[in-house]
């Protein structure tokens, strides 16, 4: 869940809304959403903190697609599971939306990157951040992203066991390092690996009670801080060096727009954070699916033998893998590494006939809309090919929706085709036998602890 404080409070972004078309006219606005009835003074709480992935999916079910939640002293919370709810919410009066207010507090370190911030500045810094993730330069990284892996893969052999999620993690976080900063961090757990982790972990792990925030060499604040300088020095560190010499990265094209050192330190670090643990577990997850359902494995491999004939992928082999592409979006659908999206409502708002009163906090989980049964035929079963029909929208939001689209879906969908397509040419991933898929819903949603697969020569 990104937002641990979810009592509601009038908006305090200084920041005015981007503007938009006039949102829809919704229908005449009744009440608040209905809801379970909640224990006395904990509300719903304390269910939600066992299994948060778990009660949305009770909530959506038992009391439909609109729910209102209560948390006790936490304050309040709106589910919305319906297509049409998450199209006005993301998209058609997205202005009327704040995001800031829900990530700052968890993401205090991402300073005013792009999740951080709202209304006009968002759009404006949205604007120049764009050029640098559009579909064409992505492709750029093309080389970046294959010999990074080909790198990894001479280090395994057939019959090795593999902590897969640990690989996906290292390499998505070399690729990533790579084309932001132009650095290369061979061991991702080397002092900057292991900065931004401990950052992330901290950050993430707020929780509802505030940390004890003693800045000593032993306490866990104590270590963040230290992480936090440490990688502070070293990107300011590397914008000086791109202000000598320009590189073929990420921050160079941003210092090119004009942006100031910090502000360029702040999109970076977001585009680090964002961009490398949701698509590490994109592909741990595929590789669960894909050991899970041989059959659909094995179709796979046959397409990609049948284009690639052994030969290194290229991008412009991509249009050929149909079924590669449906693999990778029907991964996405079942285990969505982006799980729930937050927003605070900045003034009253009507969704689905229902009144949402300004301040409220809404959420809207991926998980939740992406196995509805109504909405999605043999919900849990992993079937890639239904993607060979159109998908009716909102049913389906891996990568967000409006202006806050996911701006690294290129780089993310291109990075996922191109590691999936180099490892499965030359090996079929198995689980080892017991090794069970426990989710982790974090501020991504991940597999937890390690994902050890043993690695059979595929056919040649
Ligand atoms: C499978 C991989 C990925 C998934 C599932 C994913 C999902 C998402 C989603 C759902 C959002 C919208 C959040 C919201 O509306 O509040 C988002 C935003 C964002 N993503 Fe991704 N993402 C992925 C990969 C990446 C990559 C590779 C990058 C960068 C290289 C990236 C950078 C960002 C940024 C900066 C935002 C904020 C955009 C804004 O607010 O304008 N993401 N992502």
């Amino acid at each position: 869940m990104p937002d641990r404080t979810v009592t509601e409070e009038k908006p305090q972004t200084s920041r005015t809304p981007a503007p938009g078309p006039a949102p829809a006219p919704e229908p005449p606005a009744r009440d608040l959403p209905p809801g379970p009835k909640g224990r006395w003074l904990v509300g719903n709480g304390l269910d939600l903190r066992r299994d948060q992935m778990g009660f949305f999916t009770r909530m959506q079910r038992e009391h439909g697609n609109a729910v209102t939640i209560n948390l006790g002293r936490g304050g309040r919370l709106f589910l919305f599971s319906a297509p049409e709810a998450i199209e006005r919410i993301l998209v058609v009066n997205a202005a009327n939306y704040t995001s800031r207010e829900v990530n700052l507090p968890s993401m205090p370190f991402l300073g005013d990157g792009l999740l951080n911030i709202d209304g006009d500045f968002h759009h404006a810094q949205r604007a120049l951040v764009q050029p640098a993730l559009s579909r064409r330069r992505v492709e750029s990284y093309a080389d970046v992203m294959l010999g990074y892996t080909e790198t990894m893969l001479a280090a395994w052999a057939a019959d090795q066991v593999v902590d897969m999620h640990l690989a996906m993690q290292q390499l998505t976080l070399r690729i990533v390092a790579r084309a932001l900063f132009g650095v290369d961090l061979a061991d991702a757990s080397g002092p900057f690996g292991r900065a931004f982790n401990a950052i992330l972990d901290y950050d993430e792990d707020h929780g509802l009670l505030p940390k004890l925030r003693l800045d000593l060499p032993f306490t866990a604040y104590g270590r963040y801080q230290r992480a936090r300088r440490f990688l502070d020095r070293e990107i300011f560190a590397l914008v000086a060096a791109r202000h000598q010499v320009a590189a073929e990265d990420v921050m160079t094209t941003l210092l090119q727009t004009g942006l100031q050192d910090r502000q360029v330190r702040d999109h970076t670090i977001t585009l680090l954070a964002a961009g490398h643990e949701t698509t590490s577990n994109l592909l741990t997850f595929t590789f669960h699916l894909l050991s899970r359902n041989p059959a659909q494995r094995g179709a796979l491999q046959a397409e990609l033998a049948r284009v690639l004939a052994g030969r290194r992928p290229s991008l412009a082999d991509l249009p050929d893998l149909p079924l590669l592409d449906m693999v990778i979006k029907e991964s996405l659908r079942l285990y969505p590494p982006a799980w729930v999206i937050g927003r605070r409502a900045r003034a009253d708002d009507a969704v689905l006939g229902h009144r949402l009163p300004a301040g409220a906090f809404e959420l809207m989980s991926q998980w939740v809309v992406h196995r509805r049964p109504d909405l999605w035929p043999h919900a849990d079963e992993f079937l890639p090919e239904r993607f060979t029909q159109p998908v009716s929208p909102f049913a389906y939001f891996p990568f967000g929706g409006g202006p806050r689209t996911c701006i690294g879906m290129p780089f993310a969908q291109q990075e996922a085709k191109l590691i999936l397509a180099a490892i499965l040419q030359r090996y079929v991933p198995e689980l080892v036998p017991g090794q069970r898929l426990v989710l982790e819903p974090r501020v991504t949603l991940r597999p937890a602890g390690g994902t050890y697969m043993r690695l059979l020569q595929a056919a040649a």
